[in-house]
């Protein structure tokens, strides 16, 4: 029997089972171990043990892909299994990759149970903010994926939540994210040493808004099971609350129709007059849990404007960006970098403005795995001056930059044309608007000279705008 030890992954495994397989060593003759893996930094594409002069095997595009994920699914004797199925593969019988196998429909299984497990961690996982003062990282999760899969979903989080610095704990090691690098590590010590037990003061206005938009009258018990299996329950936050939420529903919330802040909620959006469908100032809704059109379906969360109330000087711009989307904060992402270049080019420092948007949850679509910008409609505009007007009105800015063709509409109404605009101050109210370009105008400008001609008039604008004193 040939004993062969690998790292417990898949690159450790393919290139060893190559050169198993340039040996001519039987299955039945192999026996995998994975070595322990010591406490140290693994990296996920480690290059081939064997260098350069590894052995070669052709196989499917299809049995490529079904053996990389099934390499995750959590079985001590899965190296085994997949060296039969290369070794079969190897020998030339090609039904080994047919679901109509016994082999080839374990192969199957174990990979879709994987996929699964992928998209149950981007499902799961909550991230918890830790306290400023503790430093990095901003954001810990706890987390127990069904199979290996923290690699893949940490590269997941890597690419989407922008220079965040957070953590992933699992009981069988941590993914680690500084703002540009990602590092995993397989420690079972580091997971209980990062237990994620932290106090998260948006978690609390999480657990409200799931306990007011829980409807005991439409509670279907395995539909929730379904989406949310038990399992997953005691790392999400809301996990605490549904069993008291349904069992409340089985006593008889459930006859009694809905939960009563649920009834206080909006009901069905319907086409009215912007100014008509404004609730009184005074109504009891917030911002958070806004539903007067459909973006917050599709947004992480509204993002609130930004800066002193005091301000003199409010920049008013479209919507929240996907940075801006994930972090809760206007302008942090690209076309926010541009516009603190000029500012400061035109003296003016970002503490010393108020920074909003016209609507205050992001609109976009997806293109492969990016979310792309899409612009607001005109009625999403009009439904979001609600909160603009309360903005301008806490807020005792004086003169308001508009950036880009939206911010203007908002303020102007929809025949108001940027081109028209430009450069120019036009009295709003008690107030003045200064016009411009929005930074993300620049951003798209591949000719540089174009763009710096941008950038020009943005600051232009800045300055205009400083030197008003209405
Ligand atoms: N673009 C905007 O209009 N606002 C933001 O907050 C970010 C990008």
């Amino acid at each position: 029997m040939h004993v062969i030890a690998i790292d417990d992954e898949f690159d450790a495994w393919r290139a060893a089972a190559l050169d198993a397989l340039a040996q001519k060593l039987t299955p039945e003759s192999v026996d995998w171990r994975t070595s322990e893996v010591e406490p140290a930094l693994f990296n996920d594409s480690a290059p081939s043990a064997n260098g350069g002069d590894a052995p070669q095997l052709r196989v499917s595009r299809e049995l490529a892909s079904l053996l990389k994920d099934a390499a995750h699914f959590r079985d001590v004797r899965r190296w085994n299994f997949l060296y039969r199925v290369l070794w079969r593969w190897a020998q030339g019988d090609r039904s080994v990759a047919s679901a109509a196998d016994e082999d080839g429909a374990r192969l199957y299984k174990m990979a879709k149970a994987v996929r699964r497990a992928q998209h149950d961690m981007i499902a799961y996982v909550r991230f918890r903010q830790r306290d400023a003062s503790l430093g990095a990282p901003e954001y810990v999760a706890w987390y127990e994926p069904d199979h290996d899969v923290l690699a893949w979903g940490a590269a997941h989080f890597a690419a989407r939540m922008g220079r965040s610095t957070w953590l992933i704990a699992t009981p069988d090691g941590a993914a680690m994210f500084d703002g540009e690098r990602l590092q995993l590590e397989r420690r079972r010590a580091l997971a209980s040493e990062h237990a994620t037990d932290v106090p998260d003061a948006a978690e609390a206005l999480w657990m409200t808004y799931y306990r007011s938009i829980f409807n005991p009258a439409r509670l279907n018990e395995s539909a929730l099971e379904q989406h949310m299996p038990v399992r997953f329950w005691k790392g999400l936050p809301e996990g605490a609350l549904i069993p008291k939420l349904v069992s409340d529903a089985r006593g008889g919330a459930r006859r009694v129709a809905q939960a009563p802040s649920v009834g206080a909620l909006g009901g069905k959006a319907v086409q009215v007059d912007a100014h008509e469908a404004q609730p009184e100032r005074d109504a009891p809704t917030s911002l958070d849990t806004c539903r007067r059109c459909d973006l917050w379906r599709n947004a992480t969360q509204a993002v609130h404007g930004a800066g002193p109330s005091d301000a003199r000087i409010m920049l008013l711009g479209e919507q929240p960006g996907d940075q801006e989307d994930l972090k809760g904060e206007p302008f942090v992402g690209p076309a926010g970098q541009l516009l603190q270049d000029a500012m400061q080019r035109a003296g003016l420092p970002r503490e010393h403005v108020y920074l909003t948007n016209a609507v205050k949850h992001f609109k976009w679509e997806p293109r492969g795995k990016r979310r792309l910008h899409k612009t607001p409609a005109q009625q999403e505009v009009e439904a979001c001056s609600y909160w603009l007007e309360q903005e301008l009105h806490d807020v005792g800015a004086k003169v308001i930059v508009t950036l880009g063709a939206t911010a203007l509409t908002a303020l102007l109404g929809r025949r108001a044309t940027l081109s028209a605009h430009v450069g120019r101050v036009v009295p709003f109210r008690d107030k003045l608007i200064v016009a411009t370009y929005h930074p993300s105008y620049a951003l798209r400008q591949n000719d540089e000279a174009a763009r710096e001609k941008t950038v020009a008039a943005i600051v232009a604008a800045l300055e205009l705008a400083s030197s008003l004193k209405p």
